[in-house]
């Protein structure tokens, strides 16, 4: 618990970060950049290049001071932290960096105005949040058996074109020894080495179920366009990794679990490459459970968009209560019935009962938001409502 004295000051700041979150934490990294260029190979560059990051780090920090006594709500808002710092190898030595430069940025952005009160309640709120986030990462990393940083000799045994801009890899351990268990739903981080010396990582869902042997992750190439330009690492796997290349991974990490042992209804929505968890859910719901009634939906541009459409086939034939629907926003090849023209309504999905089925979604952000909106609106609790981003989480955007 954050000390009565501090707690006013950190009352005080919510409106104030509100106001300067961004600035501060675009401060923070600056500086922090500058005092330890080695950090720039543990963070997501292409996120810093187009903002996401700090938004989502400001809006932690924010989520945080709102919630600094209600346990509950931050729960869901750590646990996400906790998964990708240890995917991507954070450890408790890199927390007194991180504290010292947000501080210095909260006092270079709010000049007078950060008083030496209100600077101490920050200290003591951070170092409670850090030891927090520091205990639970060791926990993960001990359950998991490995140290921070680890990672594992992954060799590509084949290589698929899944759609226009999707390439599906699957990958075996070059120890020849098992490949990690994990849960539908979870990621790895693809770690690259480039030619100038820089080192990336990019986290990717694991898109087949589990079986010991492979992973498999599937990845659409990032191009690039008059704003923007290409993806690093999603590039470089398309151009570079074949049959027999060798990439290094993580172990798989990630709180987004569709719940795939229960019997009770389910419904996985997905949009372009966020279709990826759904696959992998499907494909071990129909191995462990291919009697439940599943609604698959998924959303893209059109047919040369869709990707791991032979999965989905081979799981209808030994799933009974199986229903897909696919959605074209181009409108050509549609057949009416199970591919629709237009993007994904709610108003054309198949029903469900609300109260048993739990709803996973994953796909942009402007589609996540229009159907979490409309699920909303249509009666279904957020409690069985889930989502993965495949980015930094913007934690208030949906709510
Ligand atoms: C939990 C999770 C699961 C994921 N699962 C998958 C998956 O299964 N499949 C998949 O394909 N992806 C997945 N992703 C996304 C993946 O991690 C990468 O973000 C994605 O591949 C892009 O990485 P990149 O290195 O190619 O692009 P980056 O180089 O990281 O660039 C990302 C974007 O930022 C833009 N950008 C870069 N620099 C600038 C700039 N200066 N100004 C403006 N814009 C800029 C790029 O054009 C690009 O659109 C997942 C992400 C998460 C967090
Ligand atoms: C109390 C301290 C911290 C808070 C509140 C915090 C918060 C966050 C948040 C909200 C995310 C995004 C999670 C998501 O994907 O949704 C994140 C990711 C990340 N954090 Fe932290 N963090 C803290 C400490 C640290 C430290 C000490 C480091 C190490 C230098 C670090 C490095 C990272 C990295 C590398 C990512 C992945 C993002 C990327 O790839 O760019 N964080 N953190």
């Amino acid at each position: 618990m954050v000390s009565e004295v501090s707690r006013p000051y950190i009352d005080a700041s919510v409106p104030v970060l509100r106001e300067h979150g961004l600035t501060i934490t675009r401060t923070f990294y600056r500086n922090m950049f500058e005092a330890h260029p080695e950090l720039k190979n543990l963070f997501n560059m292409g996120n810093q290049a187009s903002g996401v990051q700090q938004q989502s780090l400001a809006s932690a920090v924010f989520a945080y001071a709102a919630n600094i006594d209600n346990a509950a709500a931050l729960a869901p808002v750590v646990r996400r932290i906790v998964h990708k710092h240890v995917s991507v190898g954070i450890t408790a030595e890199h927390y007194p960096i991180v504290g010292q430069h947000l501080l210095g940025a909260i006092q270079e952005v709010l000049g007078d105005a950060a008083t030496p009160q209100l600077l101490y309640a920050w200290r003591e709120a951070y170092s409670e949040l850090a030891t927090a986030l520091i205990d639970a990462e060791n926990a993960m990393y001990a359950s998991a058996n490995i140290y921070p940083g680890q990672l594992r000799d992954m060799r590509v045994t084949e290589v698929r074109d899944e759609s226009e801009d999707i390439k599906a890899f699957v990958l075996e351990p070059v120890d020849g020894l098992a490949a990690p268990a994990f849960k539908p739903g979870q990621y790895v981080s693809v770690s690259v080495n480039f030619d100038d010396g820089t080192t990336q990582l990019r986290q990717y869902s694991l898109s087949d179920a589990p079986n010991g042997r492979t992973l498999r992750i599937s990845i659409k190439r990032e191009r690039r366009d008059e704003n923007k330009p290409e993806g690093l690492v999603s590039n470089w796997l398309h151009d570079n990794a074949g049959k027999g290349t060798v990439i290094r991974m993580t172990h798989p990490f990630g709180d987004f679990t569709p719940d795939t042992e229960s019997t009770s209804p389910i419904v996985l929505l997905s949009a372009g490459v966020g279709i990826t968890p759904m696959i992998s859910a499907l494909n071990h719901i129909a191995l462990v459970n291919p009697n439940r009634p599943v609604l698959f939906a998924h959303a893209t541009r059109d047919s040369s968009y869709h990707a791991h459409r032979a999965d989905v086939s081979q799981a209808k034939k030994t799933m009974p209560d199986l229903r897909v629907v696919t959605f074209y926003e181009d409108g050509n090849d549609c057949d009416g019935v199970t591919t629709l023209a237009g993007r994904m309504l709610l108003s054309k999905l198949p029903g469900w009962p609300h109260d048993e089925a739990n709803v996973y979604l994953c796909g942009p952000v402007e589609f996540m938001q229009e159907q979490w909106s409309a699920l909303t609106k249509a009666g279904v609790s957020a409690a069985r409502l889930h989502r993965e981003v495949f980015g930094p989480e913007l934690l208030n955007y949906l709510n």
